[in-house]
């Protein structure tokens, strides 16, 4: 069998690596097969809610240089195409798909198909599927720091922060570290994978609020302590499946010089796994990021991938 997935287009080799870090989370150790938009896999994928840069998964059926199928829905079903080569006409494949697999077994329904049927246009060949997931991401939206109760300027952006933890590639019941975990934005996607979370932070307020964050989204069992990343290895005697966190940046991060390079010598003795970082500099003691995220004109973020 194999599954498509297809993956966010603003930002294509951080969604393509984001998968990767979630099918190793899943133990799919499979290297997704890229074409445009889309990615493909051979084994059956769980927990594919995980994934921030993913719009939707589907079961392939066919893949074929013209348009047909030997599929037929038994029920209601739609058909829809994406247009990956940005020069087809989508509309003119959902009708002629959509007259050749209608029987008179099946229905067309475009308000609430039991089956969606897609079809992803690659330059020259279709890849016809069964939709298995469409993955809601506005549910990502609804946990922006403005529509938390506790939050903070420095709270980074829900879909940036699963990237973070999928990339770390830690499973469910695995230990995560966030030990500048400010509002905890990094922890709650953890959290809500079921992922058990550990966080440190200098300010009392931002430990208060992270665990009351945690809590309203259900996230009961965590551990965030009070402290500075000096004293890391002392509060945490514990070894985790990953570390990662978004370092202090700004008057923060200027303040204490010391903040980014204690980080980079404790990481390493906190966790044999991952350690991934965010940060606003583009060159950190002679290391390169791995990705770059245009934020807005004044702010672009880069993810540094330790070990
Ligand atoms: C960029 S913010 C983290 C934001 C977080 N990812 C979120 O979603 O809210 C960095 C955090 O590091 C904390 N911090 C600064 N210096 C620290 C230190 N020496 N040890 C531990 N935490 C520190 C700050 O209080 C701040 O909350």
């Amino acid at each position: 069998m194999t599954y498509a997935y297809l993956l966010a287009g603003e930002n294509l080799e951080l969604a393509e690596a984001e998968l990767k870090g979630f099918l190793s989370s899943q133990e799919i150790e499979e290297d997704p097969k890229r074409e445009e938009r889309l990615a493909l896999t051979k084994k059956e994928p769980s927990q594919i809610k995980r994934l921030a840069l993913t719009h939707e998964v589907s079961k392939v059926i066919e893949r074929s240089k013209k348009l047909e199928t030997e599929y037929e829905p038994e029920n209601s079903f739609a058909v829809r195409a994406e247009d990956l080569t940005g020069e087809k006409n989508t509309k003119e494949v959902e009708k002629n798909l959509g007259s050749e697999i209608k029987t008179k077994k099946n229905s067309v329904d475009l308000e609430n198909p039991e089956e969606v049927i897609k079809v992803y246009i690659l330059e020259d060949e279709y890849v016809i599927g069964r939709q298995i997931l469409e993955i809601d991401r506005s549910l990502f939206n609804q946990r922006k720091n403005q529509n938390r109760e506790f939050s903070s300027p420095v709270s980074l952006d829900p879909v940036l922060a699963r990237v973070l933890v999928n990339l770390s590639e830690v499973s469910t019941g695995e230990k995560l570290l966030d030990p500048f975990c400010g509002t905890g934005g990094i922890l709650l996607e953890a959290g809500l994978c079921s992922i058990d979370v550990y966080g440190l932070d200098i300010q009392v307020s931002m430990v208060e609020g992270t665990k009351k964050n945690l809590e309203d989204y259900g996230i009961l069992n965590h551990d965030i302590r009070e402290g500075s990343i000096n004293q890391v290895e002392d509060i945490f005697d514990l070894e985790f499946d990953a570390v990662v966190t978004d370092v202090p940046y700004g008057k923060a991060s200027k303040k204490d010089g010391k903040t980014l390079e204690k980080f980079l010598e404790s990481a390493p003795k906190l966790t044999e796994g991952k350690i991934i970082f965010m940060s606003d500099k583009e060159n950190l003691d002679g290391m390169s990021p791995e990705f770059d995220i245009y934020v807005h004109k004044n702010l672009t973020r880069y993810i540094y991938i330790l070990q």
